[in-house]
């Protein structure tokens, strides 16, 4: 390991990179993820693996780091890798995106701390000598990998504390925040950060210019916390994969800063994606991404949220009767949503779902692009449960089939049904729906008349043709399973 050539750490990022690329296709489709998985972790094996090698080997050349650098890598995986192993063992399927919010800061925070110390201490990355100055292109790299980390770790911790929905500080309420003049402040931050930053690379002289630096640091990080705190709760999905982007693009940021050729490719490619996924998220929201950013979303909801709903009939019913109209229907659209995920009741419900078929029952799964708290919560679980790919349908694949449909079981789900997308005043208004209201009769279950995420009332639940039945998703179909023969 001593003696690595640096062809060889070339040849061993490439594959490592291959990898990255062969996780992302793998990733495109639930059938294939697995094996996506496995190359996303070999491929991150091999470059760490390779990145120790070449650490001992530039310690060998230079002892730049007093012969401690072996020992600090070590430190930095066994921590590092112990708290991850950790907390991806023991996270709740519900609470990743909190868990992926948290590692998001964390590849911020290293950008910064990597430009300061390249900053502080060039000759140590082999981008300048003790008496020469920074070049003006490593100096702008530092500027914007500083910027972009800075930003990320900020925005990353704010929306780690609204998606956990638990600490009392105001800032991480999921309720916007917002006060008069904030785009302006935005504004005003984002241009004197620019200015100091071009300050830092157009300064002369050996000694890096760290007034400018460090203010420009510190906007940074205060200018992260200003974008995030205005958005509200039902667009944070969106939010955390601009923020994934980001800590992509900072990571690419620091590959720049330590001339490794594998951190810019990674880093790009998980910028690239996860700008693609805000896209394709903000499309299933019918949002634009710029109003995303500028916030306000679910501003009118938190009344809602709070509780203020008002009282409306609607009728009840029992999971023996839900059982009942299911089995004596011939098609059956079953709509899975937050609920399903957190009553863990996807295996009772394959068993629901078999026994239909038994019967001689038609039933097709409708999976909205944003139903759950993460992209592909829902394929996640119906692939635990080794639910058949060919009963799973997308949103534009099964929309048409309502209106024809005998029975739409909603299970746990609430925003990516309600009809209120189609009014042109709702906060929700042009969000693509299931058109479940369409339906011949719908069966909701949920534990009670709640609103869901975006802390709308739901009218589908009003319908003369619904049926509510509360509690438990898992009891509930529990009590379906042993009812249908
Ligand atoms: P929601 O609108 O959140 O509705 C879920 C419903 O499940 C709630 O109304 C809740 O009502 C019910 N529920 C909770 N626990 C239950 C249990 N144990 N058994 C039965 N029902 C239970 O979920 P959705 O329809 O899936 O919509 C997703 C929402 O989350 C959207 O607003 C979306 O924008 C947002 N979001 C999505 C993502 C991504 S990328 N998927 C990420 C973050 C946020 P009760 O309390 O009455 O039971």
């Amino acid at each position: 390991m001593n003696h690595i050539s640096m062809n060889l750490v070339t040849m061993m990022y490439l594959i490592a990179s291959v990898c990255f690329i062969q996780a992302l296709k793998g990733l495109s489709s639930p059938s294939t993820a697995r094996v996506g998985n496995t190359f996303g972790m070999t491929g991150m094996a091999i470059a760490a693996v390779t990145t120790v090698a070449l650490i001992v080997k530039l310690q060998e050349q230079a002892s730049a780091t007093g012969g401690m650098g072996l020992g600090l890598v070590t430190i930095g995986v066994v921590a590092g890798g112990g708290i991850g192993t950790y907390a991806a063992r023991k996270v709740e399927m519900t609470k990743m995106p909190e868990l992926v919010a948290a590692m998001h800061s964390l590849i911020g925070l290293a950008a910064v701390c990597i430009a300061v110390a390249a900053v502080s201490e060039p000759w140590a990355f082999n981008i300048a000598t003790r008496d020469s100055p920074l070049p003006f292109g490593n100096r702008l790299e530092l500027f914007i990998g500083t910027f972009v980390g800075a930003v990320t770790f900020s925005g990353s911790v704010i929306a780690f504390g609204k998606l956990a929905g638990k600490y009392k500080f105001r800032l991480f309420q999921g309720a916007p925040v917002s006060f008069p003049g904030q785009h302006m402040l935005n504004l005003a931050a984002a241009i004197a950060i620019v200015a100091l930053g071009l300050v830092f690379c157009f300064s002369p002289g050996v000694e890096p210019a760290w007034t400018p630096f460090i203010i420009m640091a510190v906007l940074s990080f205060i200018l992260g916390v200003l974008i995030i705190i205005p958005i509200g709760g039902a667009d944070m999905p969106v939010v955390v994969s601009m923020l994934n982007s980001y800590s992509g693009w900072a990571a690419a940021g620091i590959g720049f800063s330590l001339n490794n050729s594998m951190l810019i490719i990674a880093g790009s490619l998980v910028g690239s994606s996860g700008a693609i996924l805000s896209y394709i998220m903000c499309k299933a929201m019918n949002r634009s991404f710029f109003n995303v950013i500028l916030g306000g979303f679910g501003g009118d909801t938190s009344a809602a949220a709070r509780g203020v709903q008002e009282q409306r009939p609607h009728k009840a019913g029992s999971a023996d009767d839900a059982a009942f109209i299911m089995s004596n229907a011939e098609t059956v659209i079953i709509v899975p949503g937050y609920g399903l995920a957190v009553a863990r009741a996807q295996h009772a419900l394959k068993e629901l779902v078999e026994k239909l078929t038994h019967k001689g029952v038609i039933v097709k799964y409708a999976i909205h692009p944003v139903a759950g708290r993460m992209p592909g919560h829902m394929n996640v679980l119906l692939a635990e449960a080794e639910v058949p790919y060919d009963q799973v349908f997308e949103m534009e694949d099964i929309n048409g089939e309502f209106g024809q449909t005998d029975v739409v079981l909603v299970l746990g789900a609430n925003d990516v049904v309600n009809p209120a997308a189609k009014d042109p005043k709702s906060p929700i208004a042009g969000m693509p729906i299931l058109e479940a209201y369409k339906a011949k009769s719908i069966i909701v279950n949920k534990r009670s008349m709640a609103s869901g995420y975006a802390g709308l009332d739901n009218d589908l639940f009003y319908q003369p043709n619904t049926m509510m039945v509360f509690g438990d998703a898992k009891k509930v179909i529990e009590s379906m399973v042993k009812i249908v023969d």
